[in-house]
Protein backbone atom coordinates (compact mmCIF):
# COMPACT_ATOMS: atom_id res chain seq x y z
CA UNK A 1 0.00 0.00 0.00
CA UNK A 2 1.34 3.13 -1.23
CA UNK A 3 2.44 5.30 2.12
CA UNK A 4 0.12 8.19 0.93
CA UNK A 5 -2.83 6.26 1.65
CA UNK A 6 -2.06 5.48 5.04
CA UNK A 7 -1.35 9.15 5.97
CA UNK A 8 -4.73 9.52 4.40
CA UNK A 9 -5.73 6.55 6.72
CA UNK A 10 -4.50 8.75 9.94
CA UNK A 11 -5.77 12.28 9.27
CA UNK A 12 -9.43 10.51 8.79
CA UNK A 13 -9.60 8.64 11.75
CA UNK A 14 -10.41 5.71 10.34
CA UNK A 15 -9.58 3.10 7.05
CA UNK A 16 -10.09 4.23 3.69
CA UNK A 17 -11.43 0.75 3.02
CA UNK A 18 -11.40 -2.57 4.55
CA UNK A 19 -8.94 -4.12 2.30
CA UNK A 20 -6.33 -5.90 4.63
CA UNK A 21 -3.17 -3.78 3.11
CA UNK A 22 -0.45 -5.67 1.54
CA UNK A 23 3.02 -5.95 3.60
CA UNK A 24 5.80 -5.84 1.29
CA UNK A 25 9.85 -7.00 1.52
CA UNK A 26 12.52 -4.95 0.43
CA UNK A 27 16.22 -6.86 0.64
CA UNK A 28 19.37 -5.29 -0.55
CA UNK A 29 22.27 -7.33 -0.86
CA UNK A 30 25.92 -6.41 -0.85
CA UNK A 31 29.05 -8.43 -1.01
CA UNK A 32 29.14 -11.85 -3.01
CA UNK A 33 26.69 -14.32 -4.93
CA UNK A 34 26.38 -16.37 -2.20
CA UNK A 35 24.50 -12.97 -0.68
CA UNK A 36 22.74 -12.88 -3.42
CA UNK A 37 21.39 -15.82 -3.82
CA UNK A 38 20.51 -16.11 0.34
CA UNK A 39 18.15 -12.40 -0.73
CA UNK A 40 16.72 -14.50 -3.07
CA UNK A 41 15.50 -17.26 -1.00
CA UNK A 42 14.68 -14.57 2.27
CA UNK A 43 12.09 -12.83 -0.24
CA UNK A 44 10.81 -16.34 -1.27
CA UNK A 45 10.79 -16.74 2.97
CA UNK A 46 9.00 -13.72 3.09
CA UNK A 47 6.90 -14.52 -0.08
CA UNK A 48 5.22 -17.64 2.01
CA UNK A 49 4.70 -15.10 4.75
CA UNK A 50 2.19 -13.05 2.45
CA UNK A 51 4.73 -10.32 1.71
CA UNK A 52 5.25 -9.06 -2.11
CA UNK A 53 8.26 -7.05 -3.22
CA UNK A 54 8.68 -3.88 -2.93
CA UNK A 55 10.62 -2.14 -5.84
CA UNK A 56 11.37 1.01 -3.85
CA UNK A 57 12.58 0.86 -0.13
CA UNK A 58 9.77 3.64 1.31
CA UNK A 59 7.32 1.50 0.11
CA UNK A 60 8.49 -1.58 2.34
CA UNK A 61 6.95 -2.63 5.53
CA UNK A 62 10.10 -5.29 6.16
CA UNK A 63 13.84 -4.09 4.95
CA UNK A 64 16.23 -6.46 5.16
CA UNK A 65 19.86 -5.61 4.92
CA UNK A 66 21.93 -8.39 3.80
CA UNK A 67 25.67 -7.77 4.78
CA UNK A 68 29.29 -8.23 3.64
CA UNK A 69 32.35 -8.48 6.29
CA UNK A 70 35.03 -9.28 4.17
CA UNK A 71 36.75 -5.65 3.90
CA UNK A 72 36.19 -2.94 6.51
CA UNK A 73 34.68 -0.31 3.69
CA UNK A 74 32.16 -3.14 3.12
CA UNK A 75 30.94 -3.74 6.75
CA UNK A 76 31.09 0.66 7.73
CA UNK A 77 28.90 1.03 4.21
CA UNK A 78 26.30 -0.77 6.54
CA UNK A 79 25.64 1.52 9.07
CA UNK A 80 25.55 4.33 6.48
CA UNK A 81 22.64 2.36 5.29
CA UNK A 82 21.33 1.71 8.74
CA UNK A 83 21.46 5.63 9.57
CA UNK A 84 19.35 6.54 6.27
CA UNK A 85 16.84 4.03 7.20
CA UNK A 86 16.16 5.00 10.43
CA UNK A 87 15.14 7.93 9.21
CA UNK A 88 13.00 6.54 6.95
CA UNK A 89 11.43 4.31 9.63
CA UNK A 90 10.64 7.68 11.89
CA UNK A 91 9.23 8.92 8.79
CA UNK A 92 6.52 6.03 8.15
CA UNK A 93 6.08 5.94 12.21
CA UNK A 94 5.40 9.20 11.87
CA UNK A 95 2.56 8.49 9.18
CA UNK A 96 1.45 5.46 11.37
CA UNK A 97 3.57 2.53 9.14
CA UNK A 98 5.31 0.34 10.89
CA UNK A 99 8.79 -1.01 9.50
CA UNK A 100 10.60 -4.32 10.76
CA UNK A 101 14.46 -3.56 10.13
CA UNK A 102 16.40 -6.70 9.63
CA UNK A 103 20.44 -7.23 9.15
CA UNK A 104 21.30 -10.47 7.78
CA UNK A 105 24.52 -11.36 6.21
CA UNK A 106 28.19 -11.77 7.45
CA UNK A 107 28.15 -8.24 9.54
CA UNK A 108 25.07 -9.66 11.19
CA UNK A 109 27.38 -13.08 11.94
CA UNK A 110 30.36 -11.32 12.89
CA UNK A 111 28.75 -8.64 14.96
CA UNK A 112 25.58 -9.93 16.18
CA UNK A 113 24.12 -7.89 19.28
CA UNK A 114 26.70 -4.91 18.81
CA UNK A 115 24.51 -3.95 16.20
CA UNK A 116 21.57 -3.60 18.28
CA UNK A 117 23.71 -1.49 20.05
CA UNK A 118 25.23 0.70 17.61
CA UNK A 119 21.85 1.15 16.19
CA UNK A 120 18.84 0.46 18.05
CA UNK A 121 16.27 1.07 14.95
CA UNK A 122 17.34 -2.74 14.04
CA UNK A 123 14.79 -4.70 15.26
CA UNK A 124 16.10 -8.38 14.21
CA UNK A 125 20.26 -9.77 13.47
CA UNK A 126 19.69 -12.79 11.72
CA UNK A 127 22.88 -14.74 10.52
CA UNK A 128 24.13 -16.86 7.41
CA UNK A 129 22.97 -20.23 8.62
CA UNK A 130 19.36 -19.00 10.05
CA UNK A 131 17.30 -17.43 7.59
CA UNK A 132 14.74 -20.39 7.69
CA UNK A 133 14.09 -19.46 11.37
CA UNK A 134 13.00 -15.97 9.75
CA UNK A 135 9.04 -16.91 9.48
CA UNK A 136 9.66 -17.38 13.42
CA UNK A 137 11.82 -14.13 14.13
CA UNK A 138 9.33 -11.70 12.27
CA UNK A 139 6.36 -13.92 14.63
CA UNK A 140 7.96 -12.52 17.59
CA UNK A 141 8.64 -9.38 16.31
CA UNK A 142 5.39 -8.94 15.95
CA UNK A 143 4.95 -9.75 19.91
CA UNK A 144 7.34 -7.07 20.52
CA UNK A 145 10.05 -9.12 20.21
CA UNK A 146 13.31 -7.98 18.65
CA UNK A 147 16.22 -11.02 17.94
CA UNK A 148 20.13 -11.70 17.41
CA UNK A 149 20.12 -15.26 15.70
CA UNK A 150 23.70 -15.77 14.94
CA UNK A 151 24.09 -19.88 15.98
CA UNK A 152 25.20 -22.53 13.67
CA UNK A 153 22.48 -24.55 14.03
CA UNK A 154 22.77 -28.66 13.44
CA UNK A 155 19.62 -28.78 10.97
CA UNK A 156 20.50 -27.60 6.97
CA UNK A 157 18.92 -24.74 6.75
CA UNK A 158 18.48 -25.09 3.19
CA UNK A 159 15.68 -28.02 3.67
CA UNK A 160 13.78 -25.72 5.85
CA UNK A 161 13.78 -22.74 3.12
CA UNK A 162 10.95 -22.42 0.68
CA UNK A 163 11.49 -23.55 -3.23
CA UNK A 164 11.07 -20.49 -5.11
CA UNK A 165 7.48 -20.41 -6.94
CA UNK A 166 7.77 -20.27 -10.52
CA UNK A 167 6.49 -16.03 -10.93
CA UNK A 168 9.43 -15.65 -8.65
CA UNK A 169 11.99 -17.47 -10.58
CA UNK A 170 10.72 -15.50 -14.12
CA UNK A 171 10.77 -12.56 -12.70
CA UNK A 172 14.62 -12.84 -11.58
CA UNK A 173 15.30 -13.55 -15.23
CA UNK A 174 17.34 -16.47 -17.11
CA UNK A 175 20.28 -16.65 -14.90
CA UNK A 176 20.07 -18.39 -11.82
CA UNK A 177 22.31 -18.86 -8.89
CA UNK A 178 22.01 -22.63 -7.34
CA UNK A 179 24.23 -23.00 -4.33
CA UNK A 180 25.97 -26.47 -3.95
CA UNK A 181 28.06 -25.54 -0.74
CA UNK A 182 28.58 -23.26 1.75
CA UNK A 183 31.55 -22.01 4.14
CA UNK A 184 35.44 -22.62 3.97
CA UNK A 185 37.93 -24.34 6.00
CA UNK A 186 40.73 -23.01 4.09
CA UNK A 187 41.25 -20.54 6.72
CA UNK A 188 43.58 -17.68 4.76
CA UNK A 189 44.88 -15.48 7.36
CA UNK A 190 43.61 -12.39 5.80
CA UNK A 191 40.04 -13.61 5.41
CA UNK A 192 36.68 -13.82 7.65
CA UNK A 193 34.68 -16.27 5.87
CA UNK A 194 35.53 -19.14 7.92
CA UNK A 195 33.95 -17.37 10.61
CA UNK A 196 31.37 -15.74 9.30
CA UNK A 197 29.75 -18.68 7.23
CA UNK A 198 31.21 -21.70 8.96
CA UNK A 199 33.03 -24.56 8.00
CA UNK A 200 32.57 -25.94 5.06
CA UNK A 201 29.09 -28.08 4.05
CA UNK A 202 27.72 -29.42 0.75
CA UNK A 203 24.58 -29.88 -0.11
CA UNK A 204 23.43 -33.54 -1.60
CA UNK A 205 23.45 -33.79 -5.25
CA UNK A 206 19.75 -34.58 -5.40
CA UNK A 207 18.93 -31.52 -3.83
CA UNK A 208 20.91 -29.22 -5.80
CA UNK A 209 19.41 -31.46 -9.37
CA UNK A 210 15.78 -30.59 -8.07
CA UNK A 211 16.44 -26.98 -7.89
CA UNK A 212 18.09 -27.17 -10.82
CA UNK A 213 15.34 -29.15 -12.87
CA UNK A 214 12.68 -26.50 -11.20
CA UNK A 215 14.71 -23.44 -12.26
CA UNK A 216 15.17 -24.77 -15.63
CA UNK A 217 11.12 -25.46 -15.96
CA UNK A 218 10.49 -21.67 -15.36
CA UNK A 219 12.75 -20.85 -18.17
CA UNK A 220 16.16 -20.49 -16.51
CA UNK A 221 18.59 -21.59 -19.00
CA UNK A 222 22.36 -19.92 -17.37
CA UNK A 223 22.76 -21.82 -14.00
CA UNK A 224 26.02 -20.80 -11.88
CA UNK A 225 26.35 -23.51 -9.39
CA UNK A 226 27.67 -21.48 -5.83
CA UNK A 227 29.63 -21.68 -3.13
CA UNK A 228 32.73 -20.06 -1.05
CA UNK A 229 35.04 -23.17 -2.10
CA UNK A 230 32.28 -24.62 -5.01
CA UNK A 231 35.37 -27.05 -6.41
CA UNK A 232 35.59 -28.35 -2.39
CA UNK A 233 31.96 -29.85 -3.52
CA UNK A 234 31.73 -33.32 -1.86
CA UNK A 235 27.86 -33.66 -1.64
CA UNK A 236 26.06 -37.21 -1.22
CA UNK A 237 25.86 -38.21 -5.10
CA UNK A 238 22.73 -40.27 -6.45
CA UNK A 239 23.96 -43.43 -5.61
CA UNK A 240 24.83 -42.90 -1.80
CA UNK A 241 28.52 -42.09 -2.62
CA UNK A 242 30.59 -38.61 -2.51
CA UNK A 243 29.85 -37.18 -5.18
CA UNK A 244 32.41 -34.49 -7.14
CA UNK A 245 32.10 -30.82 -8.22
CA UNK A 246 32.88 -32.56 -11.98
CA UNK A 247 29.87 -35.67 -11.22
CA UNK A 248 27.69 -32.92 -10.43
CA UNK A 249 27.91 -30.65 -13.48
CA UNK A 250 27.97 -33.76 -15.84
CA UNK A 251 24.26 -34.85 -13.85
CA UNK A 252 23.66 -30.92 -14.35
CA UNK A 253 24.23 -30.68 -18.30
CA UNK A 254 21.85 -33.50 -18.29
CA UNK A 255 18.78 -31.56 -17.42
CA UNK A 256 16.10 -30.10 -20.03
CA UNK A 257 16.72 -26.62 -20.80
CA UNK A 258 19.95 -26.10 -19.19
CA UNK A 259 21.83 -24.51 -21.79
CA UNK A 260 24.91 -23.20 -20.17
CA UNK A 261 26.81 -24.19 -16.10
CA UNK A 262 29.18 -22.07 -14.56
CA UNK A 263 30.42 -22.63 -11.41
CA UNK A 264 32.38 -19.93 -8.42
CA UNK A 265 34.47 -19.81 -6.58
CA UNK A 266 37.33 -21.89 -6.67
CA UNK A 267 40.38 -22.51 -4.43
CA UNK A 268 43.60 -23.88 -6.70
CA UNK A 269 43.90 -26.81 -4.10
CA UNK A 270 40.45 -28.07 -5.17
CA UNK A 271 40.67 -27.90 -8.87
CA UNK A 272 40.99 -31.80 -9.28
CA UNK A 273 41.52 -33.91 -12.52
CA UNK A 274 37.79 -34.64 -13.11
CA UNK A 275 36.95 -31.20 -13.18
CA UNK A 276 39.90 -29.75 -15.39
CA UNK A 277 38.90 -32.86 -17.92
CA UNK A 278 34.98 -31.71 -16.98
CA UNK A 279 36.06 -28.27 -19.50
CA UNK A 280 37.63 -30.63 -22.02
CA UNK A 281 34.15 -32.98 -22.06
CA UNK A 282 30.99 -31.05 -20.84
CA UNK A 283 29.78 -28.78 -23.95
CA UNK A 284 27.31 -26.39 -21.51
CA UNK A 285 30.11 -26.11 -19.07
CA UNK A 286 31.54 -22.25 -20.19
CA UNK A 287 35.13 -22.16 -21.00
CA UNK A 288 35.72 -20.03 -17.91
CA UNK A 289 37.27 -20.36 -14.73
CA UNK A 290 37.89 -18.10 -11.78
CA UNK A 291 40.79 -18.59 -9.67
CA UNK A 292 42.35 -16.42 -7.14
CA UNK A 293 45.59 -16.66 -6.71
CA UNK A 294 45.66 -13.19 -4.50
CA UNK A 295 49.53 -13.05 -4.74
CA UNK A 296 52.35 -13.80 -7.23
CA UNK A 297 55.06 -13.56 -4.33
CA UNK A 298 55.97 -17.21 -2.61
CA UNK A 299 56.93 -15.41 0.71
CA UNK A 300 53.42 -13.90 0.52
CA UNK A 301 51.25 -16.43 -0.25
CA UNK A 302 53.31 -18.90 2.47
CA UNK A 303 52.54 -15.68 5.17
CA UNK A 304 48.71 -15.86 3.77
CA UNK A 305 48.10 -19.65 4.73
CA UNK A 306 46.79 -20.19 0.90
CA UNK A 307 49.15 -23.48 1.10
CA UNK A 308 50.37 -23.26 -3.27
CA UNK A 309 53.22 -21.76 -4.39
CA UNK A 310 52.97 -19.17 -7.85
CA UNK A 311 54.61 -22.72 -9.76
CA UNK A 312 51.92 -24.61 -8.18
CA UNK A 313 49.50 -22.31 -9.84
CA UNK A 314 51.36 -21.77 -12.88
CA UNK A 315 51.09 -25.76 -13.87
CA UNK A 316 47.67 -25.39 -13.12
CA UNK A 317 47.33 -22.39 -15.54
CA UNK A 318 48.77 -24.77 -18.02
CA UNK A 319 46.67 -28.20 -17.14
CA UNK A 320 43.77 -26.03 -17.82
CA UNK A 321 44.52 -24.61 -20.83
CA UNK A 322 45.75 -28.03 -22.34
CA UNK A 323 42.48 -29.29 -21.56
CA UNK A 324 40.19 -26.18 -22.79
CA UNK A 325 42.37 -23.78 -24.89
CA UNK A 326 39.97 -21.18 -25.05
CA UNK A 327 39.01 -21.03 -21.79
CA UNK A 328 39.01 -17.52 -19.85
CA UNK A 329 41.09 -17.04 -16.63
CA UNK A 330 40.19 -14.44 -13.86
CA UNK A 331 41.56 -14.47 -10.48
CA UNK A 332 41.69 -12.14 -7.48
CA UNK A 333 44.68 -10.33 -5.87
CA UNK A 334 45.22 -8.47 -2.70
CA UNK A 335 47.77 -5.80 -2.53
CA UNK A 336 49.66 -4.39 0.67
CA UNK A 337 49.12 -7.81 2.56
CA UNK A 338 51.32 -7.31 5.78
CA UNK A 339 55.04 -7.63 5.22
CA UNK A 340 54.35 -7.39 1.09
CA UNK A 341 57.94 -5.78 -0.09
CA UNK A 342 58.32 -4.26 -3.31
CA UNK A 343 60.22 -7.01 -5.17
CA UNK A 344 56.96 -8.97 -3.49
CA UNK A 345 54.39 -6.67 -5.06
CA UNK A 346 56.55 -6.77 -8.50
CA UNK A 347 56.53 -10.73 -8.33
CA UNK A 348 52.63 -10.22 -8.41
CA UNK A 349 52.58 -7.84 -11.42
CA UNK A 350 55.02 -10.64 -13.06
CA UNK A 351 52.72 -13.56 -12.37
CA UNK A 352 49.49 -11.30 -14.33
CA UNK A 353 51.82 -10.64 -17.03
CA UNK A 354 53.03 -14.53 -17.10
CA UNK A 355 49.17 -15.65 -17.11
CA UNK A 356 47.33 -13.11 -19.35
CA UNK A 357 43.62 -12.54 -17.15
CA UNK A 358 40.75 -12.18 -19.38
CA UNK A 359 39.59 -10.30 -16.18
CA UNK A 360 40.67 -9.57 -12.47
CA UNK A 361 39.75 -8.01 -9.32
CA UNK A 362 42.56 -6.21 -7.36
CA UNK A 363 41.97 -5.10 -3.36
CA UNK A 364 43.56 -3.42 -1.15
CA UNK A 365 44.47 -5.79 1.83
CA UNK A 366 42.05 -4.66 4.67
CA UNK A 367 42.72 -5.79 8.37
CA UNK A 368 39.86 -7.72 9.88
CA UNK A 369 39.55 -7.94 13.25
CA UNK A 370 40.74 -11.63 14.51
CA UNK A 371 42.85 -13.03 11.62
CA UNK A 372 45.65 -13.36 11.79
CA UNK A 373 47.13 -11.33 9.62
CA UNK A 374 45.65 -8.15 11.42
CA UNK A 375 48.08 -9.00 13.72
CA UNK A 376 51.39 -9.86 11.38
CA UNK A 377 53.72 -6.98 10.99
CA UNK A 378 54.74 -4.42 9.58
CA UNK A 379 51.08 -3.57 8.45
CA UNK A 380 51.86 -1.49 5.01
CA UNK A 381 50.85 2.17 4.63
CA UNK A 382 47.59 3.25 2.56
CA UNK A 383 49.74 5.36 -0.26
CA UNK A 384 51.55 2.35 -0.84
CA UNK A 385 48.68 0.16 -1.04
CA UNK A 386 46.89 2.82 -3.17
CA UNK A 387 49.88 3.10 -5.90
CA UNK A 388 50.38 -0.93 -6.05
CA UNK A 389 46.21 -1.24 -6.36
CA UNK A 390 46.23 1.53 -9.40
CA UNK A 391 49.43 -0.55 -11.27
CA UNK A 392 47.90 -3.85 -10.70
CA UNK A 393 44.70 -2.34 -12.07
CA UNK A 394 46.39 -0.66 -15.22
CA UNK A 395 48.03 -4.06 -16.19
CA UNK A 396 44.78 -6.16 -15.66
CA UNK A 397 42.68 -3.68 -17.14
CA UNK A 398 44.95 -3.59 -20.19
CA UNK A 399 44.97 -7.75 -20.29
CA UNK A 400 41.23 -7.09 -20.08
CA UNK A 401 40.91 -4.84 -23.39
CA UNK A 402 43.13 -7.39 -25.29
CA UNK A 403 41.27 -10.39 -24.30
CA UNK A 404 38.42 -8.49 -25.72
CA UNK A 405 40.04 -7.44 -28.64
CA UNK A 406 41.01 -10.95 -29.52
CA UNK A 407 37.15 -12.34 -29.94
CA UNK A 408 36.60 -10.13 -32.54
CA UNK A 409 35.79 -11.71 -35.54
CA UNK A 410 35.12 -14.98 -33.00
CA UNK A 411 31.85 -17.27 -33.54
CA UNK A 412 29.92 -18.59 -30.28
CA UNK A 413 27.08 -18.70 -28.40
CA UNK A 414 25.18 -16.31 -26.56
CA UNK A 415 22.60 -16.69 -24.15
CA UNK A 416 20.24 -13.96 -24.59
CA UNK A 417 18.29 -12.04 -21.07
CA UNK A 418 16.96 -9.12 -21.85
CA UNK A 419 15.95 -6.60 -24.53
CA UNK A 420 18.14 -3.34 -25.05
CA UNK A 421 17.68 0.06 -24.57
CA UNK A 422 17.68 0.94 -28.38
CA UNK A 423 14.30 -1.13 -29.85
CA UNK A 424 15.48 -3.97 -31.84
CA UNK A 425 18.52 -4.84 -29.56
CA UNK A 426 18.94 -7.39 -27.21
CA UNK A 427 21.46 -8.18 -24.61
CA UNK A 428 23.34 -11.26 -23.21
CA UNK A 429 26.27 -12.94 -22.06
CA UNK A 430 29.57 -14.42 -24.23
CA UNK A 431 30.74 -18.12 -22.91
CA UNK A 432 33.45 -15.18 -21.10
CA UNK A 433 30.88 -13.54 -18.88
CA UNK A 434 30.91 -10.01 -20.98
CA UNK A 435 27.65 -8.93 -22.04
CA UNK A 436 26.56 -8.65 -25.57
CA UNK A 437 24.84 -6.56 -27.53
CA UNK A 438 23.27 -7.86 -30.83
CA UNK A 439 20.14 -7.20 -32.97
CA UNK A 440 17.84 -9.60 -32.90
CA UNK A 441 14.23 -10.27 -32.25
CA UNK A 442 12.67 -10.27 -28.24
CA UNK A 443 11.70 -13.96 -29.10
CA UNK A 444 15.57 -14.91 -28.34
CA UNK A 445 15.61 -13.76 -24.75
CA UNK A 446 15.66 -16.84 -22.86
CA UNK A 447 17.32 -18.82 -26.11
CA UNK A 448 21.13 -19.46 -26.85
CA UNK A 449 21.91 -17.83 -30.42
CA UNK A 450 25.17 -17.88 -32.32
CA UNK A 451 26.94 -14.26 -32.91
CA UNK A 452 29.97 -13.33 -34.48
CA UNK A 453 31.53 -10.38 -32.68
CA UNK A 454 32.04 -7.67 -34.72
CA UNK A 455 33.38 -4.88 -32.40
CA UNK A 456 34.31 -4.29 -28.74
CA UNK A 457 33.22 -1.71 -26.32
CA UNK A 458 35.15 -0.83 -22.97
CA UNK A 459 32.71 -3.26 -21.09
CA UNK A 460 30.62 -4.79 -23.57
CA UNK A 461 30.76 -6.71 -27.36
CA UNK A 462 28.94 -6.05 -30.32
CA UNK A 463 27.49 -9.23 -31.81
CA UNK A 464 25.54 -9.68 -34.89
CA UNK A 465 23.62 -13.19 -35.41
CA UNK A 466 24.78 -15.62 -37.35
CA UNK A 467 23.73 -19.75 -38.30
CA UNK A 468 24.19 -21.94 -35.45
CA UNK A 469 28.33 -22.55 -35.14
CA UNK A 470 28.61 -26.18 -36.26
CA UNK A 471 29.95 -28.75 -33.81
CA UNK A 472 33.38 -28.98 -36.03
CA UNK A 473 33.14 -25.01 -35.54
CA UNK A 474 33.18 -25.29 -31.75
CA UNK A 475 35.83 -28.06 -31.69
CA UNK A 476 38.28 -25.81 -33.92
CA UNK A 477 38.03 -23.21 -31.84
CA UNK A 478 38.31 -25.91 -28.83
CA UNK A 479 41.90 -26.94 -29.88
CA UNK A 480 43.18 -23.99 -32.09
CA UNK A 481 41.79 -21.76 -29.04
CA UNK A 482 41.50 -18.76 -31.65
CA UNK A 483 39.01 -17.90 -34.29
CA UNK A 484 37.03 -20.32 -36.46
CA UNK A 485 37.00 -18.31 -38.90
N1 LIG B 1 35.89 -17.92 -1.37
C1 LIG B 1 36.41 -17.10 -2.34
C2 LIG B 1 36.13 -15.63 -2.15
C3 LIG B 1 36.55 -15.00 -0.90
S1 LIG B 1 36.20 -13.31 -0.75
C4 LIG B 1 37.87 -17.39 -2.50
O1 LIG B 1 38.46 -18.11 -1.75
O2 LIG B 1 38.45 -16.91 -3.43
C5 LIG B 1 36.63 -12.63 -2.31
C6 LIG B 1 37.97 -11.98 -2.36
O3 LIG B 1 38.06 -10.93 -1.43
C7 LIG B 1 39.14 -12.89 -2.03
O4 LIG B 1 39.50 -13.71 -3.08
C8 LIG B 1 40.20 -11.89 -1.70
O5 LIG B 1 40.91 -11.48 -2.84
C9 LIG B 1 39.42 -10.70 -1.16
N2 LIG B 1 39.60 -10.55 0.29
C10 LIG B 1 39.27 -11.40 1.26
N3 LIG B 1 39.64 -10.92 2.47
C11 LIG B 1 40.23 -9.73 2.24
C12 LIG B 1 40.84 -8.74 3.09
N4 LIG B 1 40.92 -8.92 4.40
N5 LIG B 1 41.33 -7.62 2.51
C13 LIG B 1 41.26 -7.46 1.16
N6 LIG B 1 40.71 -8.35 0.33
C14 LIG B 1 40.20 -9.48 0.85
FE1 LIG C 1 38.55 -16.85 2.48
FE2 LIG C 1 40.62 -18.32 1.78
FE3 LIG C 1 38.29 -19.50 2.36
FE4 LIG C 1 38.54 -18.05 0.13
S1 LIG C 1 39.67 -19.96 0.61
S2 LIG C 1 36.84 -17.99 1.59
S3 LIG C 1 39.92 -16.43 0.74
S4 LIG C 1 39.59 -18.39 3.78
FE1 LIG D 1 31.11 -10.90 2.08
FE2 LIG D 1 30.26 -12.89 3.52
FE3 LIG D 1 30.31 -13.09 0.90
S1 LIG D 1 31.92 -11.57 4.02
S2 LIG D 1 32.06 -11.84 0.35
S3 LIG D 1 29.07 -11.71 2.04
S4 LIG D 1 30.74 -14.70 2.35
Amino acid sequence: MPISTSIKEKRNGRPTNDAKPVRRVFIKSFGCQMNVYDSQRMADVAGREGYEEATKVEDADLIVLNTCHIRERASEKIYSELGKIRELKDDRANAGRETTLVVAGCVAQAEGAEILRRQPAVDIVVGPQNYHRLPQLLRARRRGVGAVETEFPLEDKFDHLPASAPEAIRARGVSAFVAVQEGCDKFCSFCVVPYTRGGEASRPAAKVLAEIERLARAGVGEITLIGQNVNAYHGRGEDGRSASLAELIAAAAKVPGVLRLRYATSHPNDMSDDLIRAHRDIDALAPYLHLPIQSGSDRVLSAMNRRHTVRDYLGLVARVRRARPDIALSSDFIVGFPGESEADFNETLALAREVEFASSYAFKYSARPGTPAAEMEPQIDEATKAERLAALFGLLEEQRLAFNRRLIGRRFDVVFDKPGRRAGQIIGRSPYMQSVYAEGDLSLIGALAAVEIVGVGPNSLIGRLVAPASREMGLIARFAGRSPT
